[in-house]
């Protein structure tokens, strides 16, 4: 009799959660929010991004996991499936490919990111941001740009971190993984932010963060907004199509989803508020740093704050945790595509794209020095082409797919089927917001993310 080789569920009813959680919750939540939060003018924006997270991010989201789930296969495997039920064109698996080789291409320059923070997180523990300030941070941060090894060493070393749980597969490995990383995130976080009220100017950041100025509502700042919505999500990368494809039947994925979204943005919105205390709390260095905020604003504070040592380090451990969760959730579909398709193991899977990512990665890491006056790729370098093609033209193009898809074109008595643990009114909201306002929202962020 031949062996049909099972897709994978969860083990426990809440890893779904944490799973997704873990991989939502990323640089993009500790490293990219407060910054472009701080740039885009701070309350007018949070409340931007909040009405897209639940109006939009939340309907694709349901949408992405219920695809896994019905198809319980890999991201490519599970749109076909779907496609060929409903009786429409494969060529809607095109949802899935775009979703594997989003998962590919960030996973090369997200672990050199990643990377970064392996690299403060070494300097924080051995107690080295004492006595910096903004000339010497920035001094310290534009000589780990500069220097390719160092930057291979730790892409390579959080590589190898990621391929070290993802080859022991979706129980063993990332179910281990994430009910470990999760709490401990959590857990650092708090103490973050307790720390900032005890130590930092909690008011400041508090009003930074909320104080709403309507003139600060822009288009600019909506597609920004937008854009962020979906990337902290982890939306259309097929990350969350693949948890999706591991959770039980029996779980009502409306509510998965709800709770996933809600401590994303709650991690996001503290992770500001234990940043920008400390941040206003430090004279000379400022909120609206961009990219910087986090690698030169934060360890001046740092070093020049009573136990600063031990917070630094428990900071930029928390970041190196949030990002991990997050490239293991990159790799994972890419192998599940490799294995269920071409039938090869997991352990090779695992190195082979690993291994790809990784050359691809040293693209991106040459970027930042050898490479850096190279901009054939439509004026930009590596590094900035793949974070644009992936979060401006894949991800909101991805998305609209998505929606349009499920939201049009799939069978009505499927999606009903996968959502039986919602209420009629429920499903009747789910559908009206996917169909109507998630495609005219992403196009605009696509033609604006693409023209601006
Ligand atoms: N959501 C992650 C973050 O905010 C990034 C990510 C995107 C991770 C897509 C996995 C898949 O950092």
């Amino acid at each position: 009799m031949e062996r049909i080789k099972q897709h994978a569920i969860w083990g426990h009813k809440g890893t779904f959660v944490l799973a997704a959680t873990g991989s939502a919750v990323g640089l993009g939540n500790i490293w990219k929010f407060p910054y472009i939060t701080g740039e885009n003018g701070g309350g007018a924006f949070v409340l931007m991004y909040l009405v897209f997270i639940a109006l939009i991010g939340v309907p694709v989201m349901i949408a992405e996991v219920l695809i896994g789930r019905h198809g319980r296969a890999n991201p490519v495997g599970a749109v076909s499936k779907m496609a060929r039920q409903s009786r429409v064109s494969p060529l809607w698996s095109a949802i899935g490919w775009s979703g594997v080789i989003a998962a590919f291409l960030i996973l090369s320059f997200y672990s050199v990111v990643a990377g970064w923070a392996l690299d403060y997180m070494s300097t924080a523990i051995q107690g080295g941001f004492t006595g910096w300030n903004g000339d010497s941070a920035s001094t310290a941060f534009d000589e780990l740009l500069a220097d390719p090894l160092r930057l291979m060493l730790w892409q390579t070393l959080f590589i190898g971190m990621t391929v070290l749980v993802v080859v022991f597969g979706v129980t063993k490995g990332l179910e281990t993984a994430v009910r470990v990383l999760m709490p401990l995130l959590f857990l650092l976080l708090l103490m973050l932010l307790v720390y900032a009220a005890v130590a930092g100017d909690f008011m400041r950041g508090l009003q930074f963060m909320f104080s709403f100025n309507p003139a600060d509502l822009s288009w600019k700042a909506a597609s920004v907004a937008l854009g962020h919505a979906f990337f902290t999500l982890s939306l259309a990368m097929g990350a969350i199509m693949a948890y999706g494809s591991y959770m039980p039947g029996k779980t009502s994925i409306g509510k998965m989803v709800l709770t996933v979204a809600a401590l994303d943005t709650l991690v996001a919105l503290v992770a500001g508020l234990a940043m920008f205390p400390i941040v206003f709390a430090t004279p000379g260095i400022s909120p609206g740093e961009g990219p910087g905020l986090m690698f030169i604003s934060l360890p001046v504070a740092f070093g020049n704050m009573p136990a600063g040592v031990l917070f630094g380090a428990a900071f930029f451990i928390l970041v190196t945790l949030a990002a991990w969760s997050s490239t293991i959730s990159l790799l994972e579909p890419c192998v599940a595509y490799v294995t269920e398709r071409f039938g090869v193991g997991r352990v090779k899977a695992n190195m082979v794209i690993a291994a790809l990512a990784w050359l691809l990665g040293i693209g991106s890491v040459l970027s930042f020095n050898r490479w850096a006056e190279f901009s054939g790729l439509f004026g930009m370098n590596i590094f900035d082409f793949l974070d644009f093609f992936t979060q401006r033209v894949m991800l909101p193009l991805g998305g609209l797919l998505m929606a349009l898809f499920v939201g049009w074109v799939a069978k009505r008595e499927l999606l009903r089927h996968e959502l039986r643990q919602e209420s009629d009114g429920q499903f009747r909201l789910w559908l009206a917001l996917l169909k109507y306002v998630c495609p005219p929202a992403l196009l605009v962020i696509l033609l604006a993310g693409i023209l601006a």
